[in-house]
């Protein structure tokens, strides 16, 4: 357990799989309190009930990232009941099976409406809810390789998120300026990971795909490597802020 860190509110979104989880289970057991939202409430409640006997906390809310009500209701529930947030994590992100040449609108919507919009409503309200304690809070996006550059290998399959983590990459650094001509000492980190072991890949069409990789053959991280450089990024001193983290599996192809 780290005495600096306990009893901090963390708003942690997408905590129902693969990195969220991974980044809850560490958080609570390093005694920081966790309000994991995601739509599969049922996973939610089982990681709760993994983690009954750890020293922090983990509090599941069902929420879709892509309604602003369903933000704003989850974001009020932490305020109400735990004082308010002082580390936002916006992890949950996705892509699909899609292309900019044959794919449907309605796929492009949900990759935009989660991975930037959903995003930046959540960073607004969190940021309210620090001021309003004038607490020196942390925004973290867990943005993606894909925020840098257009892997050649995969990355006409994913056109629009690589397009969606482009906008995270510049939303974090316009943030961090926007916090910095006002004097608001709010960190903002982008971390970026390679390929990670996730359902994530499975989802967006990637595996199965003309690489015809299967998935254990990839140089990739576990979702646990990435929970580690998040507690990293939040035990920084105050008088630090890493502003973009690069991680990769050693000797990863892509
Ligand atoms: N895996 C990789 O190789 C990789 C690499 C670089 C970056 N990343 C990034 O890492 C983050 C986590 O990805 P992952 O690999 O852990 O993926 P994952 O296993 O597919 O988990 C995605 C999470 O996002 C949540 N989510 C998706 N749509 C949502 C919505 N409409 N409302 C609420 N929650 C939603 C999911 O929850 P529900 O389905 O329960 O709602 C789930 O908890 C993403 O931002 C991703 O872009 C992943």
């Amino acid at each position: 357990m780290d005495s600096e860190l306990e009893g901090k509110v963390v708003f942690l979104t997408g905590a129902s799989a693969g990195i969220g989880a991974a980044i809850a289970e560490l958080l609570v057991k390093n005694g920081l309190k966790v309000v994991g939202v995601a739509r599969r409430i049922n996973r939610l409640n089982q990681l709760k009930e993994k983690l009954s006997k750890a020293s922090g906390q983990f509090y599941p809310i069902q929420c879709d990232l892509s309604k602003e009500s369903e933000i704003i209701s989850a974001i009020e529930w932490t305020k109400k009941n735990l004082n308010g947030i002082d580390i936002l994590i916006n992890n949950a992100g996705l892509s699909r099976d899609t292309n900019l040449l044959n794919g449907n609108t309605e796929d492009w919507r949900m990759i935009l409406e989660v991975n930037v919009l959903g995003l930046c409503i959540a960073t607004r309200e969190a940021i309210r809810s620090m001021n309003d304690r004038k607490v020196s809070g942390h925004i973290i996006h867990v943005n993606s390789m894909g925020g840098h550059f257009c892997p050649i290998t995969v990355g006409h399959l994913l056109s629009m998120y690589v397009a969606s983590k482009h906008a995270v990459t510049a939303l974090a650094e316009t943030l961090r300026l926007e916090l910095a001509r006002t004097q608001q000492k709010i960190k903002v980190t982008s971390i970026s990971p390679g390929l990670v072991k996730t359902e994530f890949l499975e989802k967006c069409g990637v595996l199965g795909s003309d690489l015809g990789i299967p998935m254990n053959d990839f140089l990739a991280l576990e979702p646990e490597d990435v929970a580690k450089a998040i507690l990293y990024v939040i035990k920084t001193p105050p008088n630090i802020e890493i502003t973009e983290l690069m991680i990769r599996s050693t000797g990863e192809v892509f």
